[in-house]
């Protein structure tokens, strides 16, 4: 595919072709980059920073890393390359021709898709900004930095898709982007974990861990989409969503490590937890300046409940009307045998009254919850390995996931109370056990408390292990920030 690196908005898409088109996005440009010195990163921007930059769509050598400032950034428009004669995988349309251009019936239903997906691009660097004032170490800067010129990149491909395919609608949702803002009261973006504030590295990384992770679900199923221009957009921003992941996952464990490492500071106490003598509340670890485990466990609880709520309604006309029209697919909708899920039913746990029982639905309105159910076996990956790292340290203590109907604002539990086991519980009950469950103020508190910046090169806040290697094949002590 010819890959323009030259032209003003770096792209794949033969954007200096199409006049009108390049006209409109050069015209966002300067708007774009506003948004970004308003409200990006704040601080830092005239720093260097070692950033990768997506400079072919091809799976090995796609990314070219090297010193970047941040408002120099590349922000291209690159989609994985055309697959001749594709044609639809799934619902009602299964088996005609992709679709190159927007059939018009479908017209509303997809804008809604495109706008939703792109508004959780900036919105997450919005609630980042502040975290460059208490980095951890100057390779967890870095990594901070990657994720957020790549949302603003994935921002880019959603708003290509909307200018060019949607007229003066999509210019204006272009302009809705960037007006919007994460947590405002009067403009908020549109999701609700979108709207949660990211105060600390340890809200970083469970967001990069378990919200970043509901993206990628997302997008896999946006990349069966019958609209092919949306698919092959997606296909390329999964490739960068693998590092966010990456970063979250790796952070989480080197909390655990560090805090393990911390626990086994204290001989005596250590033991005694090993035993299971001592099971209350681990203030030595916090007198030692790490993070409980207790404290991890409430931050999981809290950023968890809120990604599994982006996956929608468990029951919705919504999703089936988005599945049977072709423009969003399962979760590797190759691997299923039926692409039409005409027949099938799905049987979930609904509650009535305060009894809950099983229900069966019609395939097509359970797709939200059969994409929350792959979501929910990877989280559940990463949290076993989190496990083992506990394990490997002799410490008993074992993080897990919340019930998936534990603090729901979306969907059938949403508006109800359960405990983590997923029991259904009164108001009292709620409101006694609340900060047992989800980070209370003295939790945040604390955690803030530890968020002191650390940047000198080779340098690790006391609370957080350093990685097990680099970034690009560079020892941890490079130099991946210079002022
Ligand atoms: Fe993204
Ligand atoms: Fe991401």
């Amino acid at each position: 595919m010819d890959i323009d690196l030259d032209a003003r908005i770096p792209n794949n898409v033969h954007l200096s072709s199409d006049k009108r088109l390049q006209r409109a996005l050069e015209q966002w440009l300067p708007n774009y980059l506003g948004w970004w010195r308003e409200v990006g990163p704040s601080g830092w921007q005239a720093a260097d920073v070692y950033l990768r930059t997506a400079i072919s769509v091809e799976t090995d050598g796609w990314a070219h890393f090297g010193y970047v400032k941040m408002p120099d950034y590349r922000w291209g428009i690159f989609l994985t390359p055309p697959e001749p004669g594709r044609t639809i995988g799934f619902g009602d349309h299964l088996g005609e021709p992709a679709w190159q251009e927007v059939p018009g019936e479908l017209r509303n239903m997809l804008r809604r898709i495109i706008v939703t997906q792109a508004d959780t691009e900036p919105a997450s660097v919005e609630q980042q900004r502040m975290l460059g004032d208490t980095a951890p170490s100057l390779y967890d800067l870095r990594n901070l930095f990657q994720v957020n010129v790549e949302e603003g990149r994935h921002l880019w491909a959603m708003v290509y898709l909307l200018q060019s395919y949607f007229g003066k609608d999509g210019r204006e949702e272009a302009e809705g982007l960037l007006e919007r803002r994460s947590g405002d009261r009067d403009k908020p973006r549109i999701l609700g974990a979108f709207n949660q504030p990211i105060e600390s590295w340890l809200d970083f990384f469970l967001f990069t861990m378990f919200t970043d992770r509901d993206g990628k679900y997302q997008l896999c199923a946006l990349s069966e989409s019958g609209f092919d221009p949306l698919a092959r957009t997606c296909r390329f921003m999964l490739t960068e969503e693998a590092h966010h992941m990456f970063v979250g996952e790796t952070g989480v464990d080197r909390v655990v490590q560090r805090t393990c490492e911390l626990m086994k500071e204290a001989p005596v106490e250590g033991q005694a937890r090993q035993s299971g003598l001592l099971q209350g509340p681990t203030g030595d670890v916090r007198e030692r300046g790490g993070i409980p485990l207790e404290t991890l466990q409430r931050y999981v609880n809290h950023w968890f409940s809120w990604s599994e709520d982006l996956f929608g309604s468990e029951i919705s006309t919504n999703a089936s009307d988005f599945f049977s029209s072709g423009l969003k697919g399962r979760y590797k909708e190759a691997h299923y045998a039926d692409h039409r899920a005409l027949e099938g039913r799905y049987r979930m746990e609904v509650v009535e009254g305060d009894r809950i029982v099983d229900r069966e639905v019609p395939l097509r309105n359970a797709m939200n919850e059969a994409l929350r159910d792959g979501y929910i076996d990877d989280c559940q990956r990463a949290v076993d390995r989190w496990n083992r790292t506990l394990e490997r340290h002799g410490v008993a203590f074992r993080l897990r996931l919340p019930h998936r109907r534990f603090h729901r604002h979306q969907g059938i539990h949403a508006g109800r109370n359960f405990d983590p086991e997923g029991r259904p519980l009164d108001e009292a009950a709620w409101a006694a056990n609340r900060d047992r469950w989800l980070p209370s103020e003295a939790d945040r508190a604390s955690v803030q408390g530890l968020m002191a910046p650390c940047l000198e090169r080779g340098k690790i806040a006391g609370w957080i292990a350093p990685p097990a290697k680099g970034i690009n094949g560079q020892p941890f002590d490079f130099e991946y920030v210079r002022r």
